[in-house]
C-alpha cells in the first residue's frame, strides 16, 4: 500500500466531525492514529469505533491550547505508536459574534485553540520530522472564513485568516524539505461544531448554552458535505502533496471579488513612493512568493 500506510499520524479534534472523518480515512489507508481531543467522553467513543473498525489507534485527551504541553503530548503519541509523520491540526472552535460583542476572554480562547495550537504543534513536531528526514506532512485546517470577509464571527475569522497565513508561510519555509504542508479550507460540512463549540464557550463563560442559537446556526451547515467524505478527500490530497484542499466550488466568485479589490487597489495606485525594494527583490527571485 502507498504512503501513509504503516505510518503514524496525530489528529486533533479527532473525536468529532472532520477530525474524526480524517482519522477514519487514515485508518482505512493503513495508518496508525493518535487521537487528540479535549472531550474525553467523545474521544473514548471515537477510539472504540476506530478500534472496532480494525484501526491501531491511541486516544490522548488533551486541551491543544495548552501550548506548553505539546512536547510531552508528542512524546506520548510516539511512545504509543512510534514516530509520528503526519500531523493533522483539525480541532477548532468559534465563539463570540461581532467585534463589539465578543468578550476578550472569548477572543483569546478562540485564537488559542484555532491558531496558537497549530503553531505549537508544528513547533513540537518539525524538529522531529526534519531530524528523521523521512517523508512527513502537516495538515492545517482553516475555513472559507479565513479567506473571505464575514461579519459577526470576529474571533473565528481573525483566527482562520491567521491560519491561512501560518500555513502559506510554513509551505515556503519547508520548500526543498521532505515535509509537506496542506491547508484544508472547508465550506459547510455537516458536523455538530455549533453544539460542541457552543457548549465549550458556555462553560468558559460559566453560563448555560443557548441551544436555540446552535440549532439556528446549524440549519444550513447540516446540509453541507459529509465529514467522512471530506476526511477521505483530505487523505487523498495529503498523499498527493496538494496544498489547498477546498470542499465547495460556490465560493469561487466571492473569493475572486476579494482578490479583485486587492489587485485594483494596487493597480490603480499612483506609485508615489517609487518601487518597493522588497517586492523588486522578490520578483528577482530573492525570497518567495507562492505558488
Ligand atoms: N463544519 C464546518 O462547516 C466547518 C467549516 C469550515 C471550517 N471548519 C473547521 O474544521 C475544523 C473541525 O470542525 P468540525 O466542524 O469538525 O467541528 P466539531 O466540533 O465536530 O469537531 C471539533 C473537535 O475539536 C475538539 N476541540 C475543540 N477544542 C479543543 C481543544 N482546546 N483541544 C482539543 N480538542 C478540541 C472538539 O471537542 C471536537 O471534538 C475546525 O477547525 C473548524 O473551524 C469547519
Amino acid at each position: 500500500m502507498d504512503w501513509p500506510a504503516g505510518e503514524a499520524a496525530l489528529v486533533t479534534g479527532a473525536a468529532s466531525g472532520i477530525g474524526l472523518g480524517i482519522a477514519r480515512a487514515l485508518v482505512a489507508a493503513g495508518a496508525k492514529v493518535a487521537l487528540v481531543d479535549v472531550d474525553e467522553t467523545r474521544l473514548a467513543g471515537a477510539e472504540k469505533a476506530l478500534r472496532d473498525a480494525g484501526g491501531t489507534v491511541a486516544a490522548l485527551p488533551f486541551d491543544i491550547s495548552e501550548t506548553g504541553r505539546w512536547e510531552s503530548v508528542a512524546d506520548r503519541a510516539e511512545d504509543a505508536l512510534g514516530p509520528i509523520s503526519v500531523l493533522c491540526n483539525v480541532a477548532g472552535v468559534h465563539g463570540g459574534s461581532t467585534v463589539e460583542q465578543t468578550p476578550l476572554q472569548v477572543w483569546r480562547w478562540v485564537h488559542s485553540v484555532n491558531i496558537d495550537a497549530q503553531f505549537a504543534s508544528a513547533a513540537a513536531f518539525l524538529p522531529r520530522f526534519k531530524s528523521r528526514g523521512r517523508r512527513s506532512h502537516i495538515l492545517n485546517t482553516a475555513s472559507v472564513a479565513g479567506l473571505l470577509p464575514m461579519a459577526g464571527v470576529a474571533a473565528y475569522a481573525s483566527s482562520k485568516f491567521a491560519g491561512v497565513g501560518l500555513s502559506m508561510g510554513l509551505r515556503e519555509e519547508l520548500r526543498g524539505t521532505n515535509v509537506g504542508v496542506s491547508l484544508l479550507v472547508p465550506g459547510a460540512v455537516a458536523t455538530p461544531i455549533n453544539f460542541n463549540a457552543g457548549a465549550a464557550e458556555a462553560k468558559l463563560l460559566g453560563r448555560a448554552m443557548d441551544t436555540a442559537v446552535a440549532e439556528e446556526n446549524s440549519a444550513l451547515l447540516l446540509r453541507g458535505a459529509d465529514p467522512d467524505r471530506v476526511g477521505e478527500q483530505v487523505v487523498e490530497a495529503v498523499q498527493q502533496r496538494e496544498f489547498l484542499i477546498v470542499t465547495h466550488r460556490e465560493w469561487a466568485p466571492f473569493l475572486a471579488r476579494v482578490h479583485r479589490e486587492i489587485e485594483r487597489a494596487h493597480a490603480e495606485f499612483d506609485g508615489r513612493h517609487g518601487p518597493d525594494p522588497v517586492a523588486v527583490a522578490m520578483a528577482d527571485g530573492e525570497g518567495a512568493v507562492s505558488p
